[in-house]
């Protein structure tokens, strides 16, 4: 009786830190300069920082600092200290807090799990340790004064240039972009696979000093020619941890803002098993014998709106693949959506899409992995391996007689020489002996 109690005690006290957990707010951290972007005494709505912070306290708790604060720690104990890093543009190269705020620690904030959104501006500074920490993952932007020009396509204020789709660089991200007068930055970007822009300058554009515009342009002088400038670059750790960086608040679009946060293209493996054809209702068996049929089926759901639904993947490049490897690959597959199901066995809601590999195992014994590794640019990535024992036949698993192709010459042989044999002696005791007695006669 105590007992009982005592049980339902306990899952009351879980229910209650679950809702607890659930209810607590994410904590955003959003770094400026009074001398660029006064965030202290409100905001103008209909600016483009201003709309940023109004999407932002929408969606947390926001902490406001100054670069020039002498606190900047992101970091309480071992654990980060906010969900998300918003970094607008400075007017100096130096923070407050040089112990605290470092390129390193900025790294390990998103090795913790943190997002961070920066921001740039073509009259602006990007203070040290956020440049260092851009030029870590592959993100050059160009100096304060540069500015992304091009001749061809003048923007309506003069001084910016014109960005349309024709700029937008096919994602999942951003789906269109219009802006009349563009004035900010560019980047250069390395080849580094996590990265993937999304916004480029056209043929015609370059990057270079906007003061000096009488300077003959150069290699020396200017930052990016053509197509290698880029607006926009995003970037997704392999802890899935967001990064994005802009090179004018008019890029910040509601979309990127909603990526970088996680608030969209997040996707959560919500099962994985494996069974063989024959026996499905064993999951996850250690070991499978060489040449058996086996299912191999996985649950996949989507962050919409802050719930979960199910993942249905639309077009053949996106499409999830199993690998069953020892050192290479034995079969990779497509695997083939099933629909939606629940994943949850008590709850009829259908929040997760099932996608099934139907395969023969080789005929190889050894350790396999069953595989999935499934990264596409911009959807959060999905990782998962097992390991299972592939044994040979067993002594009375092996075909045998009339079962293996091979035999049949001989067990037709032996079978022959017996038919054979019998019809001899029919012949030489009844057909073939010779009436001798007759002829005598
Ligand atoms: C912010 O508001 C306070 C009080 O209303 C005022 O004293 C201060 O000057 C304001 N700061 C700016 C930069 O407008
Ligand atoms: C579903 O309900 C059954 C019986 O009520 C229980 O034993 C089981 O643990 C539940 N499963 C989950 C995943 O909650
Ligand atoms: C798996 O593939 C085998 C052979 O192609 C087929 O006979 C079997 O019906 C398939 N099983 C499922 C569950 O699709």
């Amino acid at each position: 009786m105590l007992k009982g109690i005592w049980n339902a005690f306990i899952a009351l006290f879980m229910i209650v830190t679950i809702a607890a957990a659930n209810i607590i707010p994410e904590s955003i951290l959003v770094l400026s300069d009074e001398k660029l972007n006064n965030l202290v005494n409100g905001t103008d709505p209909t600016n483009n920082v201003g709309r940023l912070i109004s999407q932002l306290t929408s969606k947390g708790e926001v902490t406001f600092k100054q670069y020039s604060d002498d606190n900047l720690e992101v970091f309480f104990g071992g654990d980060i200290k906010y969900d998300h890093l918003v970094l607008l543009p400075s007017s100096k190269k130096t923070v407050g807090d040089k112990a605290h705020f470092t390129a390193q620690s900025l790294k390990d904030f998103i090795n913790g799990g943190g997002n961070v959104l920066i921001v740039g501006d073509c009259d602006a500074q990007q203070p040290e340790p956020i440049k260092a920490l851009l030029n870590d993952i592959g993100i050059y932007p160009s100096p304060k004064g540069y500015q992304l020009l091009d001749h061809f396509n003048v923007g309506s204020e003069g001084s910016g240039i014109k960005l349309d789709n024709s700029n937008l660089i096919s994602n999942r991200i951003v789906d269109s972009l219009l802006i009349d007068s563009y004035k900010g930055g560019a980047a250069l970007i390395s080849g580094n696979e996590l990265l993937f822009p999304l916004v480029k300058g056209s043929k015609t554009s370059f990057t270079a000093d906007s003061k000096k515009a009488d300077v003959p342009l150069t290699q020396e002088s200017a930052w990016t020619f053509g197509n290698q400038g880029f607006a926009a670059v995003a970037f997704q750790a392999l802890n899935n941890a967001r990064i994005s960086w802009v090179g004018s608040s008019q890029l910040l679009s509601p979309q990127l803002v909603l990526w970088t946060l996680k608030d969209r293209d997040v996707l959560k493996l919500q099962f994985v098993t494996h069974s063989k054809e024959s026996a499905p209702e064993k999951v996850d068996p250690k070991i499978y014998r060489v040449t058996e049929q086996v299912l191999y089926t996985i649950g996949v759901s989507e962050l919409v709106d802050g719930k979960w639904v199910p993942f249905e993947v639309k077009n053949e490049e996106d499409k999830l693949q199993l690998s069953f490897k020892m050192l290479d690959p034995y079969q990779r597959i497509n695997m083939q959506p099933l629909g939606p199901v629940s994943s949850n066995e008590n709850d009829s809601r259908l929040d997760t899409y099932a996608y099934l590999a139907n395969f023969t195992v080789p005929d190889h014994h050894g350790v396999f992995t069953f595989e999935l590794d499934y990264k596409r640019p911009g959807l959060s990535y999905l990782m998962d391996n097992r390991l299972v024992t592939v044994r040979h036949l067993a002594n009375d698993e092996f075909k045998r007689s009339w079962e293996i192709t091979n035999a049949w010459l001989y067990v037709a042989c032996a079978g022959i020489v017996v038919v054979a044999w019998c019809l001899f002696v029919i012949n030489f005791i009844y057909i073939g002996k010779p009436n001798t007695s007759k002829k005598h006669q």
